[in-house]
């Protein structure tokens, strides 16, 4: 079996070895190790491996929490231990600011950090009929699969989820078609867990009862979905179809839907809003923009300090959310939201929203590209950027500040996903003469 020594981590939290000029990304292996791997998959320039042995084991290595750990693909930076996830996190927001545009943030913001276990009030997992293995299994995909891991607990959800997982395979494998039930989706609003239980085929009295029943046992909500996310509803008859949650520091609640985008760490959640608007600094007579605002959640604070928020989003239904949830709170005054494929933003579609003082973008994955060379020279005077991918991220930043007239004046990241490799981050651009001015 071959050996190395890790150099460094990769985006993805694998370690890379050099072995004769060649790359070698070892899943698990921490810097400073050394460590015997076998190769899954070997090109001219790289390779991909799997660790089989630590032989000198990295001070920051500690015991995977989750028996699961390698084979489910739902967290690979378990091994980590979490101070040092952190850092590594920071160190990929740098290098992908550095690498892809050749920039650094004028000041790196303190990371914001919650709970390391048991954080996500969202998950979508996969369901699966596999009589070999015993029945039904319900849980994340394998890593680099399609295939259902045979999970029996998991310890990112919410304890007494983890905990139900059996109950929940045997209660899907008792359903009359439990081969038609591809996915469930779990959702935790303030007093309230949503399971919803997505069917090919309508469920029939005794197949509602079972779920309700089980719903009742364990103090759930029980939905189906027999087709897209809108025809999700409750089992139970008279059940209101909404849940909440709220955001105490700035007096605002939130209606949404089991199905609905909404950010999967409450606490975490809370402490980015806290640093978006430090930030942002809305103030009473402002016009600030709201880019992917989604149900509102960054718009309705905005709006609460005083600012008049111009939200828009691609969804429909999250618009109409967002403009509910703003007279929720009676913010509708101070709110406007519409509908738009950010994507294809262009210059005049970014006129239409009148004035704009300032701006907060959170786009998915993807970025938004389109938005950041809309902009105009000179306007807003600041941009709040929240960001799920490093890479998109440093490549919307070259061109604010090499086109646009940006500078970067601070980054840092936001351990929304403890345990994954994923980064979300939050990057804050100024006009440079209004940064000299302040
Ligand atoms: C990361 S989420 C942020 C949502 C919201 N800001 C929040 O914190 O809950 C990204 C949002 O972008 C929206 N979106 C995705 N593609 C879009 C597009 N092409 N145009 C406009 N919005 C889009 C999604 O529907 C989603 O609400």
């Amino acid at each position: 079996m071959p050996v190395a020594v890790i150099e460094s981590l990769d985006h993805e939290g694998r370690g890379i070895a050099r072995c004769d000029g060649k790359a070698i990304f070892i899943e698990g292996g921490l810097p400073g190790e050394r460590v015997e791997y076998s190769t899954f998959r070997s090109r001219p320039s790289y390779e991909q491996a799997n660790l089989s042995r630590v032989l000198r084991a990295s001070a920051q290595r500690v015991a995977p929490l989750c028996p699961h750990f390698g084979t489910c693909g739902g967290c690979s930076m378990q091994h980590v231990e979490i101070g040092t996830q952190l850092a590594t996190k920071q160190r990929i927001l740098e290098d992908a600011l550095w690498h892809i545009a050749k920039l650094e943030p004028g000041l790196v913001l303190p990371t914001i950090d919650g709970p390391a276990w048991a954080y996500r009030s969202r998950a979508r997992l996969g369901v699966c009929v596999v009589p070999r293995l015993g029945g039904v299994l319900v849980g994340f995909h394998e890593k680099r699969s399609s295939y259902i891991a045979d999970m029996l607990s998991c310890p990112i959800l919410p304890p007494r989820i983890s905990g139900l997982l059996p109950e929940l395979r045997e209660l899907i494998a008792g359903l009359t078609h439990p081969d038609r039930v591809p996915q469930v989706e779990l959702a935790v609003g303030d007093g309230k867990t949503v399971l919803v239980v997505r069917t090919l085929v309508s469920f029939n009295s005794r197949d509602i009862k079972r779920l309700t029943d089980f719903g009742e046992r364990h103090g759930l909500s029980m939905w189906s979905q027999p087709g897209g996310p809108a025809t999700a509803k409750p089992l139970a008859a008279g059940e209101p179809a909404v849940l909440q949650y709220s955001l105490p520091e700035f007096d605002v609640r939130f209606h949404f839907r089991p199905t609905d985008f909404t950010q999967v760490n409450v606490e975490v959640n809370r402490l980015l809003m806290r640093r978006a608007m430090q930030l942002l600094d809305p103030r009473p007579g402002e016009r600030i923009a709201d880019l992917f605002c989604g149900l509102g959640n960054f718009s309705l604070p905005i709006a609460r300090l005083g600012a008049r928020v111009i939200g828009v989003e691609g969804s429909e239904a999250l618009v109409q959310r967002a403009a509910a949830n703003a007279k929720l709170n009676g913010l509708e005054a101070r709110c406007e939201f519409s509908v738009a494929n950010l994507f294809e933003a262009t210059a005049q579609s970014l006129n239409k929203l009148g004035h704009l003082d300032k701006m907060l973008i959170d786009p998915p994955r993807e970025g938004a590209i389109a938005v950041v060379k809309a902009l105009a020279e000179g306007r807003p005077r600041r941009i709040v950027y929240v960001s799920c991918n490093p890479s998109t991220l440093a490549r919307d930043a070259a061109i604010l500040v090499r086109e646009k007239g940006y500078r970067l004046a601070a980054a840092g990241v936001a351990n929304m996903f403890p345990q994954t490799s994923h980064v979300e981050s939050i990057a804050v651009f100024e006009q440079y003469e209004a940064g000299a001015r302040d």
